[in-house]
């Protein structure tokens, strides 16, 4: 008995060490060092490289730089939103043991994959000593919240199930701007309408952009609880409501740009709206950013409206920072955690983000009316989760299932994806 507690002991001291070794051959850092006593350069690993993204990013480092000015940010980022290319990059670091100091992590099943892995600290002490957890709402810790401990802190909320919309292109179409279709059926109406005045109806850009579009189109066909059954395994994937939602989104697609796969990124497919080429995007709440951004004004030059037929739910995610295990200054990590925490980091990072502070106290007067809407239905509407925003399922399942949207993109062909669909819920659900 006393042997094997030894070598648990020692066991235990190895992978503290190695843990502690971050993989830069720097001396073990002790990931209990207060944020008062952080020195040095913070690295934080996100994909806010470029455009609005990058705005709001910089707007959270100029209060971090003002609230620890003896620290100094590193800026990790890698392009590609969604972190489509940023989260392989990232597993490949926490593979070789050399993490960043924080990274960027959605809430829900991806947070959990790293949890599951070993691979973050429990920020619980860390969530008591600043008073977090009564400063975010209780749905949302407890997205976070795994076997009573607290692994991350949340900067923002956003949603997945906003569509964005010319309103001058609508109004040429003869689409009344201010009456929003509330079903597919309506939108679809809507979308010939715009068709025949010679517009793309609908802008899309690639996978990930897609997979975020059929998430939607999921929601809007299925309902609230036949979508989170997707998920939970109460749905049956191979069920006569999944195929008609496939051919939903088959119909859907038919409305968007033809070259979307080429579109690098999300911006580009929402940069078709703002110039007029397109009438609709339905993408999260990071495009109000970029209508802000470059000037646009709600009502006049865009509009928005809930993914029809999902009236009343908030399609959820959520950022969150991370302590990794194995950071090479936890201390200054904890700075940056403790600045994404606080009420004026979030409404300085939030209002240009085009997010919801995930912290309830901090002061929101002069966002914007859509975040002020954002953060009315929040409040009131059904939650669910978004899957192409790691909430819904982990990374793995994620990958799997938007392989087969894309290839779906190509071939059109129904019940091949459905098939792909559940043959990969039956591999990943638990
Ligand atoms: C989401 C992320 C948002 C935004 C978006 C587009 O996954 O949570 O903050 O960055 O991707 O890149």
């Amino acid at each position: 008995m006393r042997r094997s507690l030894t070598l648990i002991a020692a066991a235990a001291t190895l992978g503290l060490t190695l843990a502690g070794c971050g993989g830069s051959g720097q001396a073990p850092a002790d990931s209990a060092a207060p944020a008062s006593e952080a020195t040095g350069e913070v690295g934080v690993f996100t994909w806010w490289a470029d455009g609005s993204e990058k705005a709001g990013l910089d707007a959270l480092v100029d209060v971090f730089k003002a609230d620890y000015p003896g620290l100094t940010f590193d800026n990790l980022a890698v392009a590609g939103g969604a972190g489509s290319q940023a989260k392989s990059v990232l597993a490949a670091q926490l593979k070789a043991g050399t993490p960043p100091d924080s990274f960027q992590a959605h809430a829900g099943a991806e947070l959990q994959d790293y949890i599951d892995a070993d691979q973050l600290e429990d920020l619980t002490g860390f969530y008591a000593e600043n008073k977090l957890t009564d400063q975010f709402p209780k749905d949302l810790v407890d997205r976070l919240t795994v076997d009573g401990k607290i692994y991350s802190v949340p900067s923002n909320i956003h949603r997945s199930n906003v569509v964005w919309a010319n309103v001058e292109v609508l109004k040429k179409a003869g689409v009344d701007p201010n009456k929003p279709a509330d079903s597919l059926e309506g939108w679809f109406a809507d979308m010939d309408k715009i068709k025949a005045s010679g517009k793309t109806p609908l802008a899309v850009a690639g996978t990930w952009t897609q997979t975020q579009l059929f998430e939607n189109v999921l929601l809007s066909s299925l309902g609230v609880d036949g979508y989170n059954g997707l998920w939970d395994g109460q749905t049956d994937w191979k069920g006569a409501d999944v195929t008609k939602a496939i051919e939903a989104y088959k119909k859907t697609l038919s409305y968007t740009n033809s070259d979307r796969d080429s579109l690098s990124d999300w911006a580009p497919a929402t940069q078709l709206v703002e110039d007029g080429a397109a009438a609709y995007n339905l993408m999260g709440d990071w495009a109000e950013a970029k209508f802000a951004q470059d000037g646009k004004k709600a009502g006049s030059d865009y509009s928005y409206f809930p993914m029809p037929g999902t009236a009343g739910v908030f399609n959820f995610l959520a950022d969150s920072f991370t302590l990794p295990v194995g950071a090479p200054n936890p201390a200054g990590a904890k700075a940056w955690l403790s600045t994404i925490g606080s009420a004026e980091g979030q409404t300085a990072f939030n209002k240009v983000k085009g997010s919801i502070p995930a912290n309830t106290t901090a002061k929101t007067d002069d966002f914007s009316d859509y975040q002020k809407s954002a953060i009315k239905d929040f409040s009131q509407d059904k939650i669910v989760s978004s899957l192409a925003h790691g909430a819904a399922v982990p990374v793995a399942w994620l990958n799997e299932l938007s392989t087969a949207v894309s290839k779906f993109g190509g071939d059109g062909n129904v019940a091949a994806l459905q098939d792909a669909a559940a043959a990969t819920a039956e591999k990943f659900a638990k």
